[in-house]
C-alpha cells in the first residue's frame, strides 16, 4: 500500500489493449475492494498534460533524449497533481502506463543507454508502483488491433522492430521485478483477457483491503 491507497499501473504495446481492460479492472475493483477508484494515464493525464502530451506524440521532437526528458516531466506533473493526492487519500490509482514504458520505449525501443535513463529515473523519486500488469501480445496481433485505429501517432509509427524490442523490453523488467509484475497474456478476446486479469489481480491483492 502507498500512501494508504494503493498504486497499480497498466503496461503493455501500443494495441494489447490496455484501455479497455483498464476500464473493466476499474469496474470489478471498486466493487471488490469497497474503495475509490481514480483512472488515470500517460502521457497527459494532469492539467498541463494535454500539452505536453501533444507535444511528444505529434510534435516535433528533435532527439530521443528530448523524447525521454517529456515523458519524465509530465510523469512528475502528473504525481503532483493527480496521482500522490489520490493515494494520500486512501484510494487506488489505476494507471496506464508508468516508468516501465519509459524503459521499455525509450531503453529498449529508441536504444537510449540504460544507464542513462534508470538513474534518471531513480533520482527523481517517483512513486513505486504496488502492482503492475503487464498484458503481454505478439507484436502481430497488437498491430492488427491498432490498424482498426485509424492514423498512428509518431511513437506508433516507428515500425514493427522498434515495438518488437518494447515487448522484449517489458518481459525483461516483467523478470526482473516478479513480486511487482502481474503478466498476463492479452492475445485473446477481450471477454477472455479480462478474466485472466481479474484473477491474476485478486490472487496477488487477496487479503489487502482487510
Ligand atoms: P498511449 O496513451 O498509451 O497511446 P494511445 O492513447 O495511442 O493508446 O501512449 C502514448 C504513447 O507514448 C505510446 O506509444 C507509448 C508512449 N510512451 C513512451 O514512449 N514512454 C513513456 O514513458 C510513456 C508514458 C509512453
Amino acid at each position: 500500500m502507498t500512501g494508504g491507497g494503493l498504486f497499480v499501473t497498466v503496461e503493455g504495446v501500443d494495441g494489447c489493449g490496455k484501455s479497455t481492460q483498464t476500464a473493466r479492472m476499474a469496474r470489478w475493483l471498486e466493487g471488490w475492494s469497497g474503495r475509490g477508484v481514480l483512472r488515470t494515464f500517460e502521457p497527459g493525464g494532469w492539467a498541463g498534460g494535454g500539452l505536453l502530451r501533444s507535444l511528444i506524440l505529434g510534435g516535433d521532437v528533435p532527439d530521443d533524449r528530448t523524447e525521454l526528458l517529456l515523458f519524465l516531466a509530465d510523469r512528475s506533473g502528473h504525481l503532483a497533481s493527480v496521482v500522490v493526492p489520490a493515494l494520500s487519500a486512501g484510494e487506488i490509482v489505476l494507471c496506464e502506463r508508468y516508468s516501465d514504458s519509459t524503459l521499455a520505449y525509450q531503453v529498449w525501443g529508441r536504444g537510449l543507454p540504460e544507464a542513462f535513463a534508470g538513474p534518471l529515473i531513480e533520482v527523481c523519486g517517483f512513486v513505486r508502483p504496488d502492482l503492475t500488469v503487464l498484458l503481454d501480445v505478439d507484436v502481430g496481433t497488437a498491430e492488427r488491433r491498432l490498424r482498426g485505429r485509424g492514423a498512428a501517432d509518431r511513437i506508433e509509427s516507428a515500425g514493427a522492430g522498434f515495438m518488437a524490442r518494447v515487448a522484449e523490453g517489458y518481459r525483461e523488467l516483467a523478470r526482473r521485478s516478479p513480486e511487482r509484475f502481474v503478466v498476463v497474456d492479452a492475445s485473446g478476446s477481450e471477454d477472455e483477457v479480462a478474466a485472466l486479469v481479474e484473477a491474476a489481480v485478486r490472487g496477488r491483492l487477496e487479503g489487502a483491503f482487510d
